[in-house]
């Protein structure tokens, strides 16, 4: 057989921080976008052996786990290693390499990093992004996010969109091309490329391969604004399983995920400590959504037992949506976003009741920055929300003044495109507001907009 092209063309990934192991990533595919649905990636069908390593040091002189992985057709030659024996709270090295039929190859090396002993009380510093639409600009921010070294990385979903290119995009707006025919994602072999389109990118690859990522998904991971089985289009329940089902494989084969896809299913929502600091509540606000309720039972049952017997000095749910109440005013009298927590207030409700107190709810969702008090329904605090601005994703135009006039717990907006760097510790939880200052070409320079901390479950701006 003919050697084929370097394999590594989507770098690496880990992901799924335990106190003693991680997930590590790679998928093969020396031709990224193969237009072959047979051929994934360029790639022959068959399974090829993947050899991994993990080191204590960046050179990998001091080697401590190792092993061999099976690359498979079925996966699109992802492999996904369950790495443990590892010490906790530990940065670690990584790197992946193939033999016949590349010739010899080894992928860039990627660091990650455990979390803490369950009776820890380090701070966790970390990221929090969401939000990368290719077409919309340049993933500057990732780059930026990689140089931080953040403890984790949570991405809270639009990590990619399905979207075809426009017959007519809007000035400023499609800046750079998505993989041909560049059309609107239907089937497994386009969810596919288009994850490959995004892993194209350096400074996406920087930033998988600097920190281990926390993720869930939104909508455009499969198509906008869906609730469990019913596309926003109201087209037939039976025909879009079938596109959800193949957007939900592609995405696990292109994220540091612990466990697969079983059948329709894959189980995103999630607990993730982080030693006696956090109980980082991973949240799915998609797959299981019908009619006024956003978490399906059973993700809701799991959810209020954990804020209710959390030990931790924080619970934080890591999530996509908008949750605090947001009313936009207008001439007939105010409206609420019913794709975003206010269409689900009683949900929201009881969510807020089991928590109690020294809640942070983390989202994405809206483009823009915002930070805000959250009470329960008799008007006590109960925690707040820091709202993370998109990597590039082009916000809806509304300014936040009018927003910011009518509700009077909404205490910070802005409109960069960014990331959030956070630390929560024993004493105190902190966010700064990164910015770049540009995203439709490449090296804008980053800024920080605003910082907040949180006294008293109530958010309080320091300086910057
Ligand atoms: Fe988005």
């Amino acid at each position: 057989m003919a050697k084929l092209g370097y394999p590594f063309t989507l770098g690496v990934a880990s992901g799924e921080p335990a106190p003693d192991g991680v997930i590590l990533w790679t998928r093969l595919a020396p031709v990224p976008f193969d237009p072959d649905p047979a051929r994934p990636g360029g790639m022959p069908a068959r399974s090829v052996p993947v050899r991994w390593q993990v080191a204590e040091d960046p050179a990998f002189a001091r080697i401590v786990r190792q092993g061999t992985a099976s690359a498979a057709q079925a996966w699109a030659h992802s492999v996904h290693v369950r790495v443990d024996g590892l010490r906790p709270a530990t940065d670690y090295h990584y790197r992946f390499s193939v033999g016949a039929p590349f010739g010899a190859e080894t992928s860039p090396a990627g660091r990650t990093r455990t979390a803490p002993a369950r009776d820890s009380t380090a701070p966790v510093r970390f990221a929090v992004a969401s939000c990368q639409r290719y077409e919309h600009g340049h993933f500057t921010a990732h780059r930026h996010l990689a140089a931080e070294l953040p403890d984790v990385v949570f991405h809270l979903g639009d990590s990619i969109y399905e979207y075809g290119r426009p017959a007519v995009p809007k000035p400023g707006r499609y800046v750079r091309p998505l993989e041909p025919p560049e059309r609107e994602c239907l089937s497994l072999h386009d969810y596919r490329n288009r994850h490959a389109r995004y892993r194209t990118d350096a400074d996406l690859r920087a930033a998988h391969a600097a920190a281990p990522w926390v993720v869930t998904w939104d909508d455009h991971e499969v198509d906008d604004n869906y609730a469990g089985v019913r596309p926003a289009d109201g087209s037939p329940p039976a025909a879009f399983l079938r596109r959800r089902t193949a957007a939900y494989r592609a995405y696990y084969e292109h994220m540091p995920l612990r466990v697969r896809p079983v059948g329709e299913e894959l189980r995103m929502y999630r607990w993730r400590p982080y030693g006696g600091v956090a109980d980082f509540l991973v949240l799915d606000a998609r797959q299981y959504r019908a009619g006024a309720d956003m978490l399906g039972p059973a993700q809701e049952r799991w959810l209020l037992d954990r804020l209710r017997s959390a030990r931790a000095r924080w619970k934080v749910l890591v999530q996509p949506l908008f949750f605090a109440r947001r009313a936009f005013p207008g001439p007939l009298g105010p409206t609420f976003s019913t794709d975003a927590w206010d269409g689900f207030a009683e949900q929201r409700a009881r969510v807020l009741a089991a928590a109690g107190e020294r809640l942070v709810v983390l989202s994405g969702d809206v483009h823009n920055n915002w930070a805000c008090d959250l009470d329960d329904d008799a008007g006590r605090p109960v925690g707040v929300e820091f709202v993370g601005t998109a990597i590039t994703s082009a916000p809806s135009g509304a300014g936040g003044g009018p927003i910011l006039a009518a509700n009077p717990h909404i205490k910070f907006f802005d409109d960069h495109r960014g990331y959030l760097a956070g630390t929560a510790g024993p004493a105190g939880f902190e966010i700064a507001y990164r910015v770049v200052d540009f995203v439709d070409r490449p090296s804008g320079q980053l800024g920080t907009a605003a910082r907040f901390g949180v006294r008293e479950d109530r958010v309080v701006r320091l300086d910057v």
